[in-house]
């Protein structure tokens, strides 16, 4: 396919110092060289800026975890979508399973995130995914429809364009379970068609869409193999900079 593979690096709440996180960043930066894959490393909020000046100079990009989806005001701990640009963010998360469960950000919530992260003049990364009852029920593909008409309401062709899907099975997050490539190509698969009825062919097949779950260097060579699998999510293993390093510049 003509799409640049592009895998991302989501440190979560790690890690736990600014110090810890300069250190990450510099070995990301030195392992990752002219990858493979476009990279991007996704800070904690207090780390964005510093972690940004650490990769400046590097092929890597700048993403966020969150945003809010108001413009400024009296929110109290919310981070805005102009706040995080402003330290040269590119690529921000929305519908990450870890904020739909525990910060309990619903469908409504992130599409208002995705429609103000493309008014700031950056890319969603928009993730989505069926838990382990959904999936042992067989309502993969079904869930991740609602997910993505729902979450993409009002965004036009043009944008969704630029934008990535990251399909991430919650059952495989964090588990050690990484989906079987050929089911995660099978969803992949599913969801481009899904795009294209909602938009047009030439739109859902510019679109990339991340594989997310347990995505180790011993199992990225396989996933990338696959057609509709644009690049992958990392989690776990972003947290070591060899290990990602690996998983950008995969085989
Ligand atoms: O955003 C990343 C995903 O939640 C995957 O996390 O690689 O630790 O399973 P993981």
């Amino acid at each position: 396919a003509a799409r640049q593979p592009i895998t991302g690096g989501n440190w979560k709440m790690n890690p736990t110092s600014l110090d810890d996180a300069r250190e990450l960043a510099k070995s990301v930066a030195a392992a990752a060289g002219s990858s493979a894959a476009e990279g991007i490393v996704f800070p904690p909020y207090p780390f964005i800026g510093p972690v940004g000046e650490i990769i400046k100079d590097t092929k890597l990009n700048l993403g966020s975890q969150s945003i809010f989806f108001e413009d400024k005001g009296a929110y109290t701990g919310a981070v805005s979508a102009s706040m995080v640009k402003s330290l040269g963010v590119k690529y921000v998360l929305a519908g990450h399973s870890e904020r739909r469960t525990l910060f309990k950000d619903n469908d409504a919530a992130i599409n208002k995130k995705v429609l103000k992260i493309i008014e700031g003049g950056m890319i969603p990364v928009l993730c989505i995914g069926e838990t382990k009852e959904e999936f042992d029920a067989n309502l993969c593909e079904s869930v991740c429809a609602i997910q993505l008409a729902k979450d993409l309401a009002g965004v036009s062709a043009a944008d969704v364009k630029t934008m990535i899907i990251a399909y991430e099975p919650v059952w495989a997050i964090g588990t050690g379970l990484v989906c079987p490539s050929e089911t995660a190509q099978k969803v992949h698969k599913f969801l481009r068609a899904k795009l294209a009825s909602m938009y047009d062919q030439a739109t859902a097949d510019a679109v990339r869409i991340q594989y997310g779950g347990s995505v180790t260097p011993d199992s990225v060579d396989e996933l990338m193999s696959m057609p509709d699998i644009d690049g992958c999510l990392v989690g776990g293993a972003s947290l070591d900079g060899e290990k990602f390093g690996r998983i950008l510049n995969f085989n």
